[in-house]
This record gives structure tokens, sequence and C-alpha cells, in this order.
């Protein structure tokens, strides 16, 4: 049975302070649930939010990591670094990252593998552009991208997979998909994942939303059939916003 997840990506947010407050208010506002609830903060602050959510529900993910497990590769960080944290998760694949940074498919592929040998479990993102969607290339879009970066692996590595839906012109800008875009691209997910791995790993693969998500239309989007919860960028700096969209 697959899992309901929300996911608060802080991003490049947020100092020390703020940080472990915003952690903090969280875990006590937060009421019993049995959605999975996980905090992906920058790599400076994971220690401090993993001990901070140490025997709570929260997990904690990271929102990258490199493909190699070490080596001369200055400023970059491992995914068996992030596992000796006590991380859960590492987001991989973001828009952002596909964008500023050039992480293309390929590299994605060899990033997954890095983070799942090490035990971590990984939110893979995918999205268009608001170009591809308007020449209807959307769909075509979103199996190459898991093709490519994903369905190397076996089926039963499918378990530590959650995959991300973020249309990228939804991302940041305060234009949210709306369910029924949400459910065509999440179906389509499922197809692909059915396709690829059969009916049983589609059904228990978690598909989440991202792109300005708020507390007003997570219900909406959250009630669609093959959603099941967010990554939320903005409004997770917002311990009431992102509790409001968790309970949604
Ligand atoms: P947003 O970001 O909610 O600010 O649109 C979503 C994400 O990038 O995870």
């Amino acid at each position: 049975m697959r899992k309901q997840i929300v996911v608060a990506n802080w991003k490049m947010n947020n100092s020390p302070t703020q940080s472990s407050q915003l952690c903090s208010l969280i875990l006590s506002k937060m009421r019993p649930t049995d959605k999975e609830v996980i905090i992906a903060p920058s790599y400076l602050y994971l220690n401090s939010v993993v001990a901070t959510t140490q025997n709570s529900i929260i997990k904690v993910a990271a929102q990258n990591c490199h493909q190699e497990i070490s080596g001369a590769y200055t400023g970059e960080v491992s995914a068996s670094m992030l596992a000796d944290l006590g991380l859960d998760y590492v987001i991989l694949g973001h828009s952002e990252r596909r964008y500023y940074y050039g992480e293309d498919n390929s590299l994605l592929a060899k990033k997954v593998s890095s983070a799942l040998s090490q035990g971590l479990k990984v939110i893979y993102c995918c999205g268009e552009t608001l170009d591809q969607r308007i020449s209807g290339a959307h769909l075509d879009r979103i199996t190459k991208q898991l093709t490519e970066g994903l369905f190397h692996l076996p089926a039963k590595a499918m378990k530590n997979i959650v995959i991300g839906y973020e249309p990228i012109w939804a991302v940041g800008t305060g234009i949210t998909a709306t369910s029924a875009q949400a459910q065509e691209m999440h179906a389509h997910i499922r197809s692909a994942l059915s396709d690829k791995y059969g009916a049983d790993v589609a059904h228990d693969t978690s598909i989440l939303y991202g792109g300005s998500c708020t507390p007003s239309n997570a219900k909406e989007l959250f009630a669609q059939k093959d959603v099941d919860g967010g990554l939320i960028g903005g409004a997770s700096l917002n311990a009431d916003d992102f509790l409001a969209i968790v309970n949604a």
C-alpha cells in the first residue's frame, strides 16, 4: 500500500536559528498523523534537524547528493555522508537542479543508484516546461525523465523510490496545476510505472505533486486518485501553512 507523504523542501532558505525554530514549531504543532512528513533543509542544518526530530514521526531528506561515494569533488556531499547522518531520503532531479546546474537524466540515474546503494530512499522529481505543455509534449517529456533517470532500476528497488511531479511552470510561481492537470500526469506516471514494472509496483509507488501547493489548494489536489501528497517549497517555510497542507 502506498504512503501519503508531504515534504517540506526548504531550498536555500532559513538561518540556523530560523531552521531550528521552524523545525521545533512544526514538531510541537503537528497532530498525530498516519502520513509521512519529511523535512528537507539545507545540508548545513541536516544535523540539527535530525537531532530535533529524533524519536518523532518526522523524517529528514537532503535536497541533493553527488553521484560518487567519495573522492576529489570539492564542495560536494555524497550519499554515504548523508546516510551516516541518519537521513532517510534524498531529493534528486528537482527542476532547479536540472535547470541551474545542468543535471540531466543520465547524471540523475547515477545519483539515484548511488543514493540507493547507501540505503537512502529517493524522491525523484520530474516536470515539464510551459512550452512543452503548450506544445503537447509534456507527457513524453515525463516518460523520458522516468525512463532515462529511473527505469534502469530493478523492480525490487522501486519500494525505495517516491516520485515527485513538479510542473516547472508552477514551481515558485504562484501558478498551480489544476487538479485535473495533476491527476492526468500522475495517472500517466503510474501507467509508465505499470508498463515497466507491473501493476503492483505502480500501485505501491507514492507520486507527489509540487508547484505552488498551498493550504488553499492542497485539499483538492490531494483528493485526486493518483496524487499521494506534495512537495512543498514556499509554503513549507511557515509552520502553520505547512501543517495545514499536511492536514489536507
Ligand atoms: P513551491 O516549490 O511550492 O515553492 O512552488 C515546490 C518545490 O520546488 O518543491
